[in-house]
């Protein structure tokens, strides 16, 4: 699931605009001063993901509506053994890994293809670390031949740093992920995962594809509501972190619609009532009108040709685009 740039600045974007105050205070804080007094009030993605978040966007991913990991999962089944032939990587980086099951199938194709323990590295990256610690132990015990090296990091950081390699490095990218930026923002990764990557190094990117927007609005507004708890969940984040008063995730609705016009989902959180917080952290009152709405997600679907332009843009040539048989979602790989 995936916020815009608006929604997710980097950290150097952000510090121009920031009082010298905002700028000393870091994490939750920092983001919630530069969110929620804009108009409409947002926050970045990424804090969706505490514990409880991560553990809903599992449960997302198992939902019927919610057909993008099914389909990944179909197109590394049928071509995980392709991308090791193709790229004969020695250390696979997962950005926003969460619980790496489908990575999994490539886990599988490259123990297989490089038997001798410790020489394949898998180095998986997220912000929730609960899940992080977690993943990697259990992976360090089903896959023993495979060095599993976990790192607790904000991807949208700049000067991203990947491990070194004697051999090719891959980074991978799942889940539609890429969708939570917007184009200014994916430009900036592109161009800073290309500048991390060396020549010849490779990329492979799972994208969620355009297509009939009853089918997109429902993968978003699930029948159980568990998307519906995953987006609250992000007012008891706040509650928590911040040690507000007055903010309760029952006075949110969630909604998802489709902005056809940016080719996006767009999750907002709109208040039931007239909402009247105080954050004690920030030593801050926060009012919003019954109807306002805060922006939480976007998750852009994409057209093949426009993300082949966008990544060669960037220098990564494509090398090859894999669709699952109904082609809803597709698995890119490219070359730096
Ligand atoms: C949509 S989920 C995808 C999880 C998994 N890759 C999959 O395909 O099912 C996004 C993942 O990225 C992580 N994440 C979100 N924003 C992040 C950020 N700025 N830096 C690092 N990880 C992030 C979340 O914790 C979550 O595990």
């Amino acid at each position: 699931m995936t916020p815009e740039r608006e929604a997710q600045p980097r950290t150097s974007e952000r510090d121009d605009t920031r009082t010298e105050v905002e700028k000393a205070t870091t994490g939750l804080a920092a983001d919630a001063l530069w969110g929620l007094w804009q108009d409409p009030p947002t926050l970045p993605t990424k804090w969706l993901y505490d514990e409880r978040g991560s553990r809903l966007f599992d449960e997302i991913t198992r939902l019927p509506e919610y057909y993008p990991t099914r389909r990944e999962t179909a197109i590394l089944r049928e071509h995980s053994a392709d991308i090791v032939a193709a790229t004969h990587a020695e250390v696979m980086v997962e950005l926003g890994s969460g619980t790496s099951t489908k990575t999994r199938l490539l886990l599988d194709a490259f123990s297989a293809a490089t038997p001798d323990s410790g020489r394949f590295t898998y180095v998986p990256v997220d912000v929730s670390s609960e899940m992080l610690t977690t993943t990697a132990d259990v992976l360090s015990a089903d896959y023993p031949g495979v060095e599993i090296v976990p790192l607790g990091a904000d991807f949208t950081e700049p000067d991203l740093h990947l491990p070194d390699a004697d051999g090719a490095r891959l980074a991978v990218f799942l889940g539609g992920t890429i969708g939570n930026f917007n184009p200014e923002a994916r430009r900036e990764f592109y161009q800073g995962l290309a500048k991390a990557l060396s020549p010849g190094d490779f990329f492979l990117l799972g994208t969620d594809l355009v297509k009939d927007t009853g089918r997109l609005v429902a993968a978003y507004d699930d029948k159980a509501g568990v998307t519906a708890d995953f987006n609250r969940n992000l007012i008891e984040v706040l509650r928590t972190g911040l040690d507000a008063r007055g903010l309760y995730a029952d006075d949110f609705e969630h909604i998802a619609r489709w902005n056809p016009g940016e080719h996006r989902i767009e999750m907002w959180l709109r208040a039931r009532r007239d909402i009247d917080a105080y954050f004690e952290v920030l030593g801050r009152a926060w009012r919003l009108p019954a109807g306002a709405e805060v922006h939480t997600e976007i998750s852009t679907k994409f057209e093949p040709d426009a993300l082949r332009d966008e990544l060669e843009s960037a220098g990564l040539q494509v090398v090859t685009v894999w669709t699952d048989p109904a082609g809803d979602f597709a698995l890119t790989l490219s070359r730096r």
